[in-house]
């Protein structure tokens, strides 16, 4: 689905199961890290009015959902902490060519793929948690992680013709599956 190259393995919601509390203080985190990552891209092109205009649209949605986990995460005692972060988005952000305009399309598709996993591993969650709260939460937010996905792709083309992002995007979303693949033993939204 949303352009990823696999499906999230059993063994991720078998992590879920035995650790989840610490995933949802991680999913806190991913909603601020979202909100951040769509900031910085908003002040790497700032003299792109329609990348600034879904940027904000992007970092006050985001916020919203972080503000929106900080409160489940209230309302269950669990206390909101720093947690040291898997291996996902450093091993994404290598792939990210250092050279303009390769950089912004680079930047633009491996947010988009981040919001993909998200959404799809919402979906899962939506699925699978017995907990009704927890469920119709997830359900909540996979149609906006969507938006979210298809809005960076087509910014991508902002700065490349189309058939480079999409080979481009199709080269990104096998590396993303193989880190995936991997797996990681910290339990996190993308282990
Ligand atoms: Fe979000
Ligand atoms: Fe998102």
């Amino acid at each position: 689905m949303l352009n990823l190259q696999s499906e999230s393995p059993a063994r991720w919601l078998q992590q879920v199961d035995t650790n989840l509390e610490e995933v949802l203080i991680d999913h806190a985190h991913c909603e601020h890290k979202a909100a951040a990552t769509a900031m910085s891209l908003m002040g790497s092109y700032i003299d792109n009015l329609n990348l600034c205009q879904e940027m904000t649209r992007i970092v006050d949605e985001e916020l919203e959902h972080f503000h929106r986990v900080l409160d489940l995460l209230a309302r269950r005692g669990i206390a909101f902490r720093r947690l040291p972060p898997g291996h996902y988005g450093r091993r994404l952000r290598a792939l990210v060519s250092p050279h303009e305009p390769q950089r912004a399309v680079d930047r633009l598709l491996v947010a988009g793929l981040i919001e993909a996993r998200s959404c799809e591993r919402f979906r899962l969650l939506a699925d699978h948690v017995c907990d009704a709260e927890l469920a119709e939460f997830y359900r909540s937010l996979f149609e906006s992680e969507a938006r979210h996905h298809t809005t960076y792709v087509r910014l991508a083309k902002h700065f490349a013709d189309e058939s480079t992002v999409r080979q481009r995007l199709r080269e990104l979303a096998l590396a993303e599956a193989a880190i995936i693949a991997e797996g990681h033993p910290l339990p996190r939204m993308h282990s």
